[in-house]
């Protein structure tokens, strides 16, 4: 899509890119094109794999290490980044997450509590951790804008999602309760956005994955919407095209999260013979 300088003047902090399939990835691509500059953030141990670094050289960008769940490395983040970028933040991709249980397979109703907890303090809770520390030290612009990445299974059940639906419900929640507090002190906007099943490391941890792609797919009147598609509608976010866009959870998911089934699976369904 052609650049039309969205984002020119903007800083920014992108947190999630591990590699090029990465969403995050794509949305850093995106917003060098439309004309922010920003920090790149991720885990100590995701920085050993080095991808990260060719982002940054692509993007002309800093890449700066933070365990997301570190509240005293978010605040040094967040204080090297200001220094780095010349003021504050307009805004922040939060494009994180994990769970032990859904990568060691264990059955959901054998969920190991420790690795719950794990689960919902990376990718839930870090969120709120992240803006209790742009709160704290007024880090973000007035009107800055806030994004994160959720999944329809925070609404409906995918069986094998098991414990990052629960984190998905809590991200969607934080985003409008955070919404409202950091709304009403900055006007800052917070929104989430549920993406179709996407090809990434994280996607692929999940046990099933190419049927949650390929069913997801067929239900969708416009297929499933890739990873470009979801750092489109992030320039949009991070825009003040939508400045008055806050706590919502926007689906760019090609039709799916409206559609019960399609012609496409009921010929499917016929064509196997199944149940006939
Ligand atoms: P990814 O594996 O490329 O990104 C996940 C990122 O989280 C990685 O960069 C990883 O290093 C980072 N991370 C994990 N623990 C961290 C920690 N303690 N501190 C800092 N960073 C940490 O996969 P993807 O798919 O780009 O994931 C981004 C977001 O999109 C996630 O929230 C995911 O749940 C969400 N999403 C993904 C979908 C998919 O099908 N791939 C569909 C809907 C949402």
């Amino acid at each position: 899509m052609e650049a039309h300088s969205l984002l020119k003047g903007k800083r920014g902090i992108i947190f999630g890119a591990l590699d090029e399939n990465s969403i995050a990835w794509k949305v850093a691509l995106r917003a060098h094109e439309e004309g922010a500059t920003f920090v790149l953030s991720n885990s100590p141990v995701a920085l050993r794999k080095k991808d990260i670094f060719e982002l940054a050289k692509e993007t002309e960008s800093q890449v700066i290490a933070a365990d997301i769940t570190e509240v005293s490395e978010l605040e040094d983040l967040f204080e090297e980044s200001m220094l780095l970028l010349g003021g504050k933040i307009d805004f922040i991709l939060h494009s994180v997450g994990m769970s032990p249980n859904v990568r060691k397979n264990i059955p959901y109703p054998e969920l190991d509590y420790d690795y719950l907890i794990k689960t919902l303090d990376v990718s839930a809770i870090s969120l709120h951790k992240v803006l209790a520390v742009a709160n704290k030290i007024d880090a973000l612009s007035e009107w800055g804008s806030v994004v994160t990445l959720s999944y329809i299974a925070s609404q409906r059940v995918f069986s094998s999602y098991s414990d990052m639906a629960h984190a998905k419900s809590m991200l969607e929640s934080i985003v409008r309760q955070f919404g409202y507090h950091y709304g009403i002190s900055k006007k800052v906007r917070i929104n989430s956005i549920s993406q179709s099943p996407t090809r990434t490391t994280a996607g692929a941890g999940v046990s099933g994955f190419n049927a949650f792609f390929n069913y997801a797919d067929a239900m969708s009147p416009l297929g499933n919407a890739d990873s470009q598609s979801c750092a489109d509608m992030c320039m949009f976010l991070f825009s003040d095209m939508s400045r008055m866009m806050t706590m919502q959870n926007l689906f760019n998911d090609g039709g799916f999260s409206s559609m019960g089934i399609s012609n496409k699976l009921i010929e499917q369904y016929i064509d196997c013979g199944c149940g006939e």
